[in-house]
């Protein structure tokens, strides 16, 4: 790395979407990485009124193919290290390609693509280019959901059994007496959200979170979409809101990955459980400090954050760096937004090895790849066709 100055970071779209506040705060946290450049609307003249109004002074961009093109012509150190894609489904395929091609690393928001041919596009440039690519799948950077992935994936609970991995949400019953409701959400509409949009939106998260932990894959599903808001006359228009999958896993056990946004009272509701033959854990994000074993024929057992635990008798061999993590000392509470920082983090590291070129392809341990992207895109695609054929087995 020159100099330890911080990495710049360009943002393609944001000038509205929550979703960029807790990307900007995550790029901050560690004073490593700052915003820079950003092209936030499709709208040019929007894009630059945004950029204008950014609490501190960041290059604007009309579009991202301008942020593209300029940032190109300045030299190493002043042009963007890396771009975040954070606009909505529909548009993160054509700007991750194009940023990839140019030789800058890309952290995309989920799901990655469309569809699965674009996603395949993408693998290949990644491995083409040898560049680091990250999908935003949030949740994977909570340290809870780190220290379950090492339970399992050491064998502390024994061979899996049963997962049931979920996000249960309650927007579109909550938003569904507003009769605009359907204009003022791209959710709602196939050519920008994809072929499902409950699935797609946070089913992926809850299949990305089983994969995580588990490190296992899906090989078959057997899936029920549903559509309990009929927004569209056209029947075939009427995205899902509930998303239910009946998996196969890899290892023979067998898993649920469910997703709805009519379950009145549940907010950001992910959550999985984990069961094996010798133990089982549970995780929710909602209390993402927390994570609950169950050792077969012992007392339960409620882990936090905690120095101690390097002395804890079940969980042998915690590896060193996840009990040096650089983060807020315990007891201090993290959340969604420390979350996307060791994303962010982790992502940093890499995108310093590919500058001095030492970067080796990522090993997924530390944030969802873009081949993991890939794998979100083609079970949303295989559920969807299940669930047109009378829910039959469909193989991943
Ligand atoms: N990782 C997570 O936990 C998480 C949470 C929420 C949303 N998301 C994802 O983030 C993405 C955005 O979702 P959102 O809810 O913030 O959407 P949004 O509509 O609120 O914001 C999208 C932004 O992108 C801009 N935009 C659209 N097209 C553009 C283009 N061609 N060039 C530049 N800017 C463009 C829009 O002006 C808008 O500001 C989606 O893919 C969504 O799935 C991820």
């Amino acid at each position: 790395m020159e100099n330890n100055r911080p990495l710049n970071v360009g943002m393609v779209g944001g000038s509205s979407g929550f979703i960029t506040n807790a990307h900007q705060r995550a790029i901050f946290m560690d004073g490593t990485r700052r915003v820079s450049a950003a092209a936030l609307s499709s709208n040019p003249e929007k894009a630059m009124k945004a950029a204008s109004e950014w609490p501190y002074p960041i290059e604007g961009y009309e579009s991202y193919d301008s942020m593209l093109e300029e940032e190109l012509k300045k030299p190493n150190g002043e042009r963007i290290d890396y771009v975040l894609i954070q606009t909505p489904n529909h548009a993160h395929f054509d700007p991750a390609k194009k940023f990839i091609k140019a030789g800058i690393p890309v952290f995309c928001e989920k799901p990655l693509t469309l569809n699965l041919d674009e996603s395949i596009i993408l693998s290949d440039l990644v491995k083409e280019k040898r560049i680091p690519f990250c999908v935003a799948h949030t949740y994977l950077g909570h340290w809870t959901t780190r220290l379950a992935r090492h339970i399992v994936q050491s064998g502390l609970l024994g061979e899996i059994r049963w997962v049931d991995s979920c996000y249960l949400q309650a927007w579109m019953a909550i938003r569904s007496s507003n009769p605009e409701f359907k204009e003022t959400t791209w959710r709602l509409n196939k050519n920008i959200s994809g072929i499902s949009n409950c699935g797609g939106d946070i089913g992926t998260h809850a299949l990305m979170q089983l994969r995580y932990i588990t490190g296992l894959d899906i090989d078959e599903v057997s899936a029920h979409l549903e559509t309990f808001f009929k927004w569209n006359e056209n029947d075939e228009d009427n995205l899902d809101d509930h998303f239910t999958a009946y998996c196969k896993l890899s290892n023979g056990g067998k898993a649920l990955v469910r997703a709805t946004q009519i379950a009145i009272g549940h907010k950001n509701d992910l959550r999985i459980e984990v069961n094996g033959a010798k133990g089982s854990l549970r995780w929710a994000q909602e209390e993402s400090e927390k994570l609950v074993v169950s050792p077969l024929g012992k007392p339960d057992r409620t882990y936090y954050r905690d120095p101690n635990l390097a002395t804890d008798d079940f969980l042998t061999d915690l590896p060193d760096e996840l009990l040096k993590e650089n983060t807020i000392p315990w007891g201090h509470s993290e959340g969604f937004h420390d979350a996307f920082a060791r994303l962010h983090r982790c992502f940093e590291t890499d995108v310093r090895a590919y500058q001095s070129g030492t970067y080796n392809e990522t090993d997924g341990s530390k944030y969802a790849t873009v081949d993991d992207g890939l794998i979100g895109i083609h079970f949303v695609e295989k559920a969807v066709e299940s669930s047109r054929n009378g829910h039959a087995w469909v193989k991943l």
